[in-house]
């Protein structure tokens, strides 16, 4: 049995005063909690702080991007050493964000997912279709190059160590969530690939969380389909009492 993972994508919002706050209450609420592994991920300027407001309890901390190179000339870029550094257990890579707006494509996600890997921070590597692609019937063809292109060069050991986060680009802060069974479809799609590319065991135990409007009211449904193994939270994560009633109902599952 895979142990659900939930993530909370804070994106660029909050100020020090709140991100600090909000890390503090959820170590609070969830005390001990370990029925699912849970994980935040501030920005970049507020990690070390939240990493104080974390410290004893079971949240760990994840960043929401990563540079390939370990030092030097890079203006602006953050290492992998350095969130390790700060406490990062985890970074986001190649989130929808960052490809659609920053412009990020699958070889530089890569570079980012095999640097992450050999300084031992955690990938949550972002994959999912635009609308127009689902509608044109290639959701399966986008996700299996984001899937192909995203996971050169890795070994079926480091595989176990990435979370895919099967967020279709057109259900993300927009309020439309994927129904249980596209949702469903499109992450036993995600498994079966990585089956292709590695094997059925290293398939089998990838975690494939869903992202895109996941709420408190529609978490259990979702965090129940078979190959669902967690969610990553944007906008609802940024709410204590929200944010926990989704770790609940995928601690439920
Ligand atoms: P959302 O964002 O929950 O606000 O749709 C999810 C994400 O972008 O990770």
């Amino acid at each position: 049995m895979r142990k659900k993972f939930i993530a909370g994508n804070w994106k660029m919002n909050l100020d020090n005063a709140a991100a600090v706050t909000l890390a503090r209450e959820l170590t609070r609420s969830l005390g001990d909690f370990v029925a699912a592994d849970v994980a935040v991920c501030p920005s970049f300027v507020y990690l070390s702080a939240v990493a104080v407001s974390l410290k004893g309890g079971s949240i760990t901390l994840g960043a929401q991007d990563v540079f390939y190179e370990a030092n030097g000339a890079f203006t602006g870029e953050v290492s992998v050493a350095m969130l390790k550094d700060v406490g990062c257990t985890y970074t986001i890579i190649g989130h929808s964000e960052r490809r659609h707006i920053i412009g990020e494509g699958n070889a530089l996600i890569n570079r980012k997912t095999r640097a992450a890997l050999a300084g031992g921070v955690l990938p949550i590597l972002c994959i999912g279709e635009l609308l127009e692609e689902r509608e044109r019937g290639k959701t399966e063809a986008v996700l299996e190059e984001q899937l192909r292109e995203g996971l050169v060069n890795i070994s079926a050991q480091d595989m176990c160590k990435i979370t895919i986060a099967y967020e279709p680009v057109w259900a993300i802060g927009t309020g439309k969530t994927a129904s249980p069974q596209q949702a469903q479809d499109a992450h036993a799609f995600c498994r079966k690939i990585i089956a292709d590319i590695f094997d059925k065991t290293t398939a089998q135990s990838v975690r494939i969380q869903y992202g895109g409007s996941v709420k408190a009211d529609n978490a259990a449904e979702l965090l129940g389909q078979p190959d669902v193994d967690g969610a990553l939270v944007g906008g609802a994560s940024l709410k204590v009492n929200d944010f926990i009633a989704i770790v609940k109902a995928g601690a439920k599952t």
